[in-house]
């Protein structure tokens, strides 16, 4: 089972301190959401499995984190102050303000039984390019007018990682192929945000690029979409809800040869089975572009310099053919905050327990898990077991997240556990103190086993492994 949609997953977020609203006292602001103590502890755990597999488990990939905002020359080399935009139309009667390529994904707000711009009083003005870069100042005299202080945030962390290339390149001493990895924060000025932590303004990206030679670029594509898949599944997100789509001609962006999305189930709740599915990730073949329009060498059929800023040259030298090239880019592109997602959804079920109440289980993998262990002491009263517990909390807590709870009466505890994702609750009675035992709880299956404290350790090592 997952989530029957978004939704379900917003109010258990905010009920169990996962995901709350952004300036929620002052009314909020469109789209932007703030991590509560457990979403910050998913997201690391996100962000920190995808680090390992790709910088640390390979031995072709560095890691590298670079500053948000840069110098403007990088967002007018790259393309993005020309091109980044979504064409953008206002609806004279509601006043509402709409993606033109997104209209079937927003109703009407007068008449809300149909799509924007579909409605019997829709007035739609001709669409114009929206740029999706924020822009900011640098520096203290700068002024909001001074065009030669603006900036922007970055919308996307791509950049970074080329203008670096040369930079990795001659302090790592790396052959072609091999990838630099990046994680960070990702700003863009949607006209559409919504669906939650789906699309926002602010968001986080787990980036790779792979630079390898022009004629390895296919082959290579293909192995980040299979292997990208796979490190899904490790998620424990399931291979039904996952479906790759293939961009067409008219979608690839300026850079891309060949795109290949990696689409999740995120609205299951439709009736059109195409339309339940949208990107989690992007996974393209960049070519020979940005290392190439960030040079200062390539020049156009008249001999003009393509860049006339830049003061180097990202080319790459092959020692063993003699050759002098730039490399071709495949990037694995994906969004934290999606991921996040997927994996809330695909985690939720729901159980009836045998009074007949439903609970929700979050049936996390133990490696994204916010919470290992919760260690649960039976009378709160008696000191003795609250000792205890409290020193089987220490003990476990260099090997694995453990936490001490002694909020609620025990069935209140498990169902919070369960409903947070907790794999296993050990519960400390009056007859640990005799026997030197506890019980522990499995959150799937709600089986319990009585575990001698000398074995607790070696025991949910083993489980939390499997
Ligand atoms: N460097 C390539 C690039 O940025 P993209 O498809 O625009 O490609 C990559 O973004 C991923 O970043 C998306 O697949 C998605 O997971 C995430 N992403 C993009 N825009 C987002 C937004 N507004 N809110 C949340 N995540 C977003």
């Amino acid at each position: 089972m997952t989530a029957p949609n978004i939704e379900t997953i917003v109010s258990l977020a905010k009920r169990r301190g996962f995901v709350f609203p952004a300036s929620e006292i002052y009314g909020g602001l469109g789209s932007s959401w703030d991590y509560g103590s457990l979403g910050v502890e998913l997201a690391n755990n996100i962000k920190r499995s995808w680090w390992r597999w790709l910088v640390h488990e390979r031995d072709d990939i560095e890691g590298l984190d670079s500053s948000i905002i840069q110098n403007r020359l990088v967002w007018q080399y790259s393309g993005h102050e020309a091109t980044f935009s979504d064409p953008l139309v206002d609806c004279r009667a509601c006043k509402g303000r709409f993606r033109l390529d997104k209209l079937q994904d927003v109703n009407c707000p007068k008449d809300p039984a149909h799509h924007a711009g579909s409605g019997k009083d829709c007035d739609l003005t001709e669409p114009r390019e929206f740029n999706l870069m924020f822009r900011t100042t640098v520096g203290a005299i700068s002024s909001d007018e001074d065009e030669s202080a603006l900036a922007y945030l970055r919308p996307e962390t791509a950049q970074g990682i080329f203008i670096n290339f040369k930079n990795v390149l001659d302090t790592s001493r790396r052959k072609l192929p091999f990838g630099i990895a990046q994680i960070g924060k990702a700003f863009r000025n949607e006209v559409t945000p919504g669906n939650f932590i789906f699309r926002t303004r602010e968001f986080e990206q787990m980036e790779m690029e792979y630079f390898c030679r022009p004629e390895d670029a296919p082959r290579i594509h293909q192995e980040f979409i299979d292997g990208f898949l796979e490190w899904f599944d490790s998620l424990g997100i399931s291979r039904e809800n996952l479906k790759l789509y293939e961009q067409t001609k008219e979608e690839l962006a300026h850079y891309a040869e060949r795109t290949v999305d990696i689409l999740y189930r995120f609205f299951p709740e439709r009736d059109d089975e195409e339309k339940q599915f949208d990107e989690l990730m992007g996974i393209a073949n960049r070519t020979d572009f940005d290392l190439k329009t960030h040079s200062k060498k390539p020049e156009d059929r008249e001999g003009k310099r393509l860049n006339s800023d830049s003061t180097d040259d990202l080319s790459y030298f092959d020692p063993q053919t003699n050759e002098r090239f730039y490399p071709y880019v495949i990037e694995p592109a994906v969004g934290v905050n999606r991921t996040l997602l997927a994996v809330l959804m695909d985690a939720y079920t729901e159980k009836t327990n045998e009074k007949g109440e439903v609970r929700v289980i979050l049936k996390l993998k133990p490696e994204l898990a916010p919470i290992k262990v919760a260690v649960l002491p039976l009378a709160k009263n008696k000191p003795e077991i609250v000792a205890l517990a409290k020193q089987l909390k220490k003990d476990l807590l260099p090997l694995m997240r453990t936490v001490y709870d002694d909020t609620g009466g025990i069935g209140k505890l498990y169902a919070r556990q369960d409903e947070i994702g907790t794999p296993f609750c050990v519960t400390v009675d009056h007859e640990s103190l005799e026997d030197n035992s506890v019980t522990v709880r499995d959150r799937d299956t709600w089986e319990q086993e009585r575990i001698n404290i000398s074995e607790l350790k070696k025991y949910l090592q083993e489980r939390l492994s499997r």
